[in-house]
Order: C-alpha cells, then sequence, then structure tokens
C-alpha cells in the first residue's frame, strides 16, 4: 500500500471531503499523517477569505521542498482555492501534479492514473450544475470517532454581496434522500452518536431534486434511525427558517438545541448591501419563535466587521444586537475582499485599522455576554457526550452538552464515547468546567 498525507484547511465541509478522498483512494493508499514519508499529498484548500487562501501557498511551498528531495511523490491541490483558480495555479506553482476542485474527488483515481501515465500535470475544475454527490460503497469509513458529518447539499444559490462560496462550491444541490440515510445508518452502526448535517445552506434541502422530501421532513428520517443519539446541522441562512423547522427543534428529541443563524450585520442598510434578505426585527423575530418552541435553544452566529461602507452606527447596531440576542458564542471576521464577489467593487471600502479596532471590541463586548451565558450553568448538572482527552489538561476529559458548549471534567475512568452527567462548578466566556460525572454513564 502507498501511503497518503491530506492536509485540511476550511470548513467542515472539506473535513467530509477529505475522508471522501481518502475513501475513494483506499484500494490503493493508507492515510498517514506526516507529509515527510507520503507518496502522495492532497491540499485541500479554502477561500473565504484572503488570509485562508495564503495558507495555500506557504503549506505548498513546504510540500514543494519535499519534493525537490523526493522526485516520485505526487503533490495535488483541491478544494475551493484549487477552483477558484483553476490552471493558474498550475502555473504559479509549476510542481503540482493535480489541481481539482470539490466535485473532482470522485475522478481522483483516473487523474492519478493519467498523471501515472506521464500525461503531466491533471488540472480538472469543471463545475457542472447538476453534478451530484456519488454515494460511495461501504457507505463509510471511519475509526472511534463520536461525532461524524453529512453532507447533504453543496453550493449556494444565495450570492450574499462578500461570499466566493457560489463560485467556488457551484449552484446549490441536494443529495438524494436514501443515500443519506445509508451513510448516517452506516456511521451510527460504526459507533457514531453525533451527527452534524452538512450543506452552505441546509434549509434549502430537497428544493431542485424531483420527489425529495423538504429539510424538516429529511431531519424527521435521519432523527429516526435507531442509535442516533443526537442529531444537528449547519448551516440555516435566516431567511429561510420555517415554521415546520421551528417545531422539529420542539418535536424531535434527539435534535440538539443549539442552532448556528449566521447573522452577519446588526444593520438593516449593511445586511441589504450584503444581499441578505432579511431584516434586524425579522432576524429577531425567529430567534423569539425558536426561543418560544424551544426555550432552552442555545444560538451562536457569524458577524463581519467592516463590511464596505459600515458606519460606526452600523456597527454600534451589530453590538446592540449581540446584547439582544444573546448568542453563547459568536465567530467574528474582518470582512475580506474576494474575487468575483460583488462588494469587491463596492464604495467605502474600510481601512485595516478601523477593522481591526472593531473586531477587538465585538470580541470584548460578546466576553461579557458569553461568560454570563455560560455562569447559569453553574450548580447544575449537564450532560455531556465524551468526545476525547482535553486538549488544555490531558488528565482531563473534555465532551460537550446538547447546547454545544464544550464541558473539561477530570473522571476516574476513561469515558470517551459515553454519555455523563457533569456538575458544573465554573464558567469561562466559551466553556465550562465540571466535577466528576455523578451518574453512571450511559454508552
Ligand atoms: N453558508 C454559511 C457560511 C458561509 S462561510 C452561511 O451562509 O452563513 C462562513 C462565514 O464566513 C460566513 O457566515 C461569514 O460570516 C464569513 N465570510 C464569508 N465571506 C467573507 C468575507 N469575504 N470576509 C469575511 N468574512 C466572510
Ligand atoms: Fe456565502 Fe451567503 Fe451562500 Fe452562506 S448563504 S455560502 S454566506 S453566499
Ligand atoms: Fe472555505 Fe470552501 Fe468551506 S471556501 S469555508 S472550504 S466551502
Amino acid at each position: 500500500m502507498k501511503r497518503l498525507y491530506i492536509a485540511t484547511l476550511g470548513c467542515q465541509m472539506n473535513e467530509y471531503d477529505s475522508l471522501k478522498m481518502a475513501q475513494v483512494l483506499s484500494q490503493d493508499y493508507v492515510v498517514t499523517d506526516t507529509p515527510e514519508d507520503a507518496d502522495l499529498i492532497l491540499l485541500n484548500t479554502c477561500s473565504i477569505r484572503e488570509k485562508a487562501e495564503n495558507k495555500v501557498y506557504s503549506l505548498a511551498g513546504r510540500f514543494r521542498l519535499l519534493k525537490e528531495k523526493r522526485p516520485k511523490l505526487l503533490v495535488g491541490v483541491c478544494g475551493c482555492v484549487a477552483q477558484q483558480e483553476g490552471a493558474r495555479l498550475l502555473r504559479r506553482l509549476p510542481f503540482l501534479d493535480l489541481v481539482f476542485g470539490p466535485q473532482g474527488i470522485y475522478r481522483l483515481p483516473e487523474m492519478l492514473d493519467a498523471v501515472r501515465r506521464g500525461e503531466g500535470p491533471c488540472c480538472d475544475t469543471r463545475l457542472m450544475k447538476d453534478f451530484v454527490i456519488p454515494c460511495l460503497d461501504p457507505p463509510v469509513l471511519v475509526g472511534g470517532s463520536v461525532k461524524a458529518s453529512v453532507t447533504i447539499m453543496q453550493g449556494c444559490d444565495n450570492f450574499c454581496t462578500y461570499c466566493v462560496v457560489p463560485y467556488v462550491r457551484g449552484r446549490e444541490t441536494s443529495r438524494p434522500p436514501e443515500d443519506i440515510i445509508r451513510e448516517v445508518k452506516g456511521l451510527v452502526e460504526a459507533g457514531v452518536k453525533d451527527i452534524t448535517l452538512l450543506g452552505q445552506n441546509v434549509n434549502s434541502y430537497g428544493k431542485k431534486g424531483a420527489g425529495f422530501p423538504d429539510f424538516p421532513e429529511l431531519l424527521k428520517r435521519v432523527a429516526a434511525i435507531p442509535g442516533l443519539f443526537r442529531l444537528r446541522f449547519t448551516t440555516s441562512h435566516p431567511r429561510d427558517i420555517s415554521d415546520a423547522l421551528i417545531r422539529s427543534f420542539a418535536e424531535i428529541p434527539n435534535l440538539c438545541e443549539h442552532l448556528h443563524l449566521p447573522v452577519q450585520s446588526g444593520s438593516d442598510r449593511i445586511l441589504s448591501r450584503m444581499n441578505r434578505h432579511y431584516t434586524r426585527e425579522q432576524y429577531l423575530e425567529v430567534i423569539r419563535r425558536l426561543r418560544l418552541a424551544c426555550p432552552s435553544i442555545t444560538f451562536t452566529t457569524d458577524v463581519i466587521v467592516g463590511f464596505p461602507g459600515e458606519t460606526d452606527e452600523d456597527f454600534e447596531q451589530t453590538l446592540s444586537l449581540l446584547s439582544q440576542v444573546e448568542y453563547d458564542d459568536i465567530f467574528a471576521f474582518k470582512y475580506s475582499k474576494r474575487p468575483f464577489t460583488r462588494a469587491a467593487d463596492l464604495d467605502g471600502q474600510v481601512q485595516e485599522e478601523v477593522k481591526q479596532e472593531r473586531l477587538e471590541i465585538l470580541l470584548a463586548h460578546q466576553r461579557g455576554i458569553g461568560l454570563r451565558r455560560h455562569e447559569r450553568f453553574v450548580g447544575q448538572e449537564v450532560e455531556v457526550l465524551v468526545e476525547g482527552r482535553s486538549k488544555a489538561d490531558p488528565n482531563e476529559f473534555a465532551g460537550r452538552t446538547r447546547g454545544n458548549h464544550v464541558v473539561n471534567f477530570p473522571s476516574p475512568t476513561d469515558c470517551v464515547g459515553q454519555c455523563v452527567t457533569v456538575p458544573i462548578i465554573q464558567a469561562s466566556y466559551h466553556s465550562l468546567k465540571g466535577k466528576e460525572p455523578v451518574r453512571s454513564p450511559r454508552s
């Protein structure tokens, strides 16, 4: 067997794609975690912000040095930057053997054959409108993980003016429900307990597939798979949150009480310039209805600061929205100009120092809110699905609540993969600290 090293940058969908690449190549390659002894290196890339794109060139530089020492080593760049740059990437990094986009994953064995036949570097960044993610056999290839993700749709038709995703992932396409069910069943049989359904815009699931269920119906079908302990999904667009989806949080017992609902800005003027198709008030109304249906639900969000034209007043509106919603956690980004996108040409580009200052103010503001939100658990017992050893202290264990809070705690026995009840003794703004579990673990 030859050895395959995959470096993954970017979002959960890229993580998923990297697993699929390992699976597509599993007849010939075993995965190694050291690039130095690999026969094939694949760099799965992200283009969401300029910083992510720059990482590609620094990592590729490291792999070029390895190839200079071992000319037989094959190196490929795939994912969203590969899709964005296509053949330009081969010109910029001439030592590459392969360049392919997210849809090219399933053609990897043929591309590798062509390279081995000496047909030169191979570039395949075709983006097909009617692409269907193939279902592999066996449906999954995992070992010992408690959590896993399954892509249910990919691509995006929304065209938010800052975002490169529609150009690199293509138009929305949903996977057939039977493929999704088969894959989730395979994961549950392999011992996975916590499944996240993935898509750039999961609420659009099924809109284009003849006879496909809609997203709330798909959730019901997946949740009914025997042995599935926790179900989650990401990402949802606020304008597509239907009544049926809101009801799902009240009606589906294993659907976890957490929703990542990217708001991007608290200012109507900026939301409109972003092409988000909702107002601040409409967003807040969705939050209110979700809390009414499911009082214990927790929210997280994405925020962009320094979008072109954002004034101090607009930014103040974002701060006040964070206070109003009280998110348990947020992901905040400085606006970054992306190729093909409309916002790159908008007037009112914000200076880097202003973006940096707003980012720091925003994060400090959220730290206070996050801390208050987490402090409500102190003195309570929470259900924790244990994912592994704690990163900060290997003598402790780490897991998540249903609301997606990270909990670190000591335990006299190895409880990885189990669900335990942990009394919380301390809160910080993005994690909780517990004592030894109080009840014998349920697996
Ligand atoms: N499909 C998801 C997430 C897309 S990317 C959604 O619609 O919400 C994840 C996050 O990256 C976005 O929510 C946004 O906050 C951020 N992002 C996307 N493009 C960006 C850009 N050009 N600059 C800064 N942040 C960006
Ligand atoms: Fe990008 Fe907007 Fe689509 Fe999300 S909904 S992937 S932010 S275009
Ligand atoms: Fe990045 Fe592509 Fe995901 S641009 S965020 S890896 S869809």
